[in-house]
Formats: structure tokens, sequence, C-alpha cells
């Protein structure tokens, strides 16, 4: 059975969410190189173009069709939408099939994207989905067709209370949509050790997150190189070590101890 994971977080944005899910599927399509043609595929449904397809598509400037021309219907077929980043490592070839969202104007049929996964899953056959998900007033018009096809969701939030409360909602909606979902750990982003506790409540950031979500977070460092980071693991696979960024390292550590169990099941 194919996961089907989206990244979430509240109506708060810049919460890491792209970072994570552009990461995470550049992580699976690593382990999972040569074991199907096609492994991964990453949603990009962030909203004005998308981060996670800018950065896939790299210098690939000829995008013919988004998932935007597929919803307002000037293109019929999903799969027209999906596009193939491929990196030669070795003798493999690691690949992630993803979308270009497009301006996703407000008033189309968001249904369509629950056919547009699943005609996506029954032609590619993936192993796992992640989906990105935007913030904003879209988060619950999104959700509510994608979150119907998922399997678990990555809850991300940063270290502030509107990013905490906004995810719990959230979270809260995703139950009511689809109870028995795997919300999987939740990720707190942009954490610094030296802080580690919540200077108007005296709670530590972590148990705070724990008791709103549900589950215990894993923490993910705020770092200076993230944006190094990402452009070294999502273009070049590593211009720089892993080990230069915490983040990094701590999202590879989720990858290893939370997904990578599941995909590999
Ligand atoms: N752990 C981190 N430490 C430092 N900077 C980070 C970290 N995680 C993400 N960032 C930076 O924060 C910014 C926002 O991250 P990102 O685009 O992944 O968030 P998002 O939740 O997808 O945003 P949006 O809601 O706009 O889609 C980016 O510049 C990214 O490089
Ligand atoms: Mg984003």
């Amino acid at each position: 059975m194919t996961l089907v994971i989206p990244v979430i977080s509240g109506t708060k944005g810049g919460t890491g969410k792209t970072t994570i899910a552009v990461n995470m599927s550049v992580l699976a399509a690593y382990r999972l190189r040569s074991s199907s043609p096609y492994p991964v595929v990453l949603l990009d449904l962030g909203v004005d173009n998308g981060t996670a397809s800018k950065v896939l598509l790299g210098s690939l400037t000829k995008v013919n069709y988004t998932m935007s021309d597929y919803l307002t219907g000037r293109v019929n077929n999903p799969l027209y939408t999906l596009y193939l980043k491929s990196w030669l490592i070795g003798g493999d070839e690691m690949r992630i099939v993803f979308s270009v969202p497009g301006n996703v104007v407000e008033g189309v049929p968001l249904f369509k994207l629950k056919y547009a996964l699943r005609t996506a899953m029954d032609y590619l056959k993936p192993i796992v989905v992640f989906i990105d998900t935007p913030s904003l007033g879209f988060t619950r018009q999104f959700l509510e067709p994608i979150v119907s096809e998922a399997t678990h969701v990555v809850p991300v939030a940063t270290v502030d209370h509107s990013s905490i409360e906004s995810l719990a909602s959230v979270v809260n909606f995703i139950r009511g949509v689809k109870g028995g979902i795997n919300v999987l750990p939740p990720i707190l982003n942009m954490f610094d050790q030296r802080y580690p506790v919540d200077p108007t409540t005296g709670k530590e950031w972590v148990k705070i997150v724990e008791e709103s979500v549900g589950v215990k977070p894993y923490t993910v460092a705020y770092d200076k190189l993230m944006y190094t980071a990402r452009q070294a693991m999502e273009v070049e696979l590593l211009k720089i070590a892993p080990s230069e960024s915490q983040a990094v390292m701590d999202i590879v550590k989720y990858f290893n101890e939370v997904l990578w169990p599941l995909i590999n099941k």
C-alpha cells in the first residue's frame, strides 16, 4: 500500500513544511533508489507556484502544465502536471516525481485534487507520496480532499504559541475528517536548545506541543545554515556535509526513526 503523508501546520506560515517535505522526499528517494521506477512523489500544493517544486525544478524551466491548469480544466489529465527530477548516485538513479502548483485560484474544484492523487498513485505506483501543503486560510479547504486519502500526517510547528495552537486545531480538524488517521510525532522546528522553556508559562516547549497535539514532538534545531543546507539536500545532495547542519541532522533522525520504519515495512 502506498503511504500518503501530508506535511501540515496550522494557519501560521513559514513553519518549515516545505523544507521538511522536500528533505523527507530526498531522503526517501535516496533510500528507495532502484527499488521501483517512481518510488517517491512530492505533491507541491503551495499556493503562488510553491517552493518545493521550484527547488526541484532548478534550471528546468519548461513547465507545460501546472496543477492549477488541471484544477481549472485547461488540461484534463493530472499526469500532465507531474515532472521528474533525477540524480545519478554512483550507478543508480534517484528519482522524485513532483507536481508544480501554479497560481491556484480561489473557487477551483479542490475535490479534483483527490482524483489527481489517485491517478498519480495508479499510474506511478509510488511507495510514498509526500504532500507539501499551504498555510493561510487555504489550509482546511486544501486538506479536506487530501486528508481523506492520507495514511499519516506529519505536523509541524515552530516555537511559539500561535503556531502550536493553530497546529493543534488543524490536527483536530484532520481527526474529524478521518478518524483513525495516524498522526505522526510532530516536528517542533527552529528549536533553540539554549531556551527550552516558554518564559510566559514556565513550561517546556516540548511539553506544550505534546499536550496540545497529543503526541510527543521531535525537535529540529534553529539553524543559520538551513538555507545552505536546503540547497545542499535539495539540489545537489550535499554540497555541505549533513553533519555541518544540526537541522539536517535532526531531519535525518526523524526520517530514520519515524518514517523509514513505515516506508520499509
Ligand atoms: N530549522 C530551521 N532553521 C532555520 N531556518 C529554517 C529552518 N526551517 C526552515 N527554515 C527557513 O524558514 C523559511 C520558511 O521555511 P519553509 O518555506 O520550509 O516554511 P513553510 O512552512 O513551507 O512556509 P509557507 O507557509 O510559506 O509554505 C525558509 O527560509 C527556510 O529556509
Ligand atoms: Mg511552504
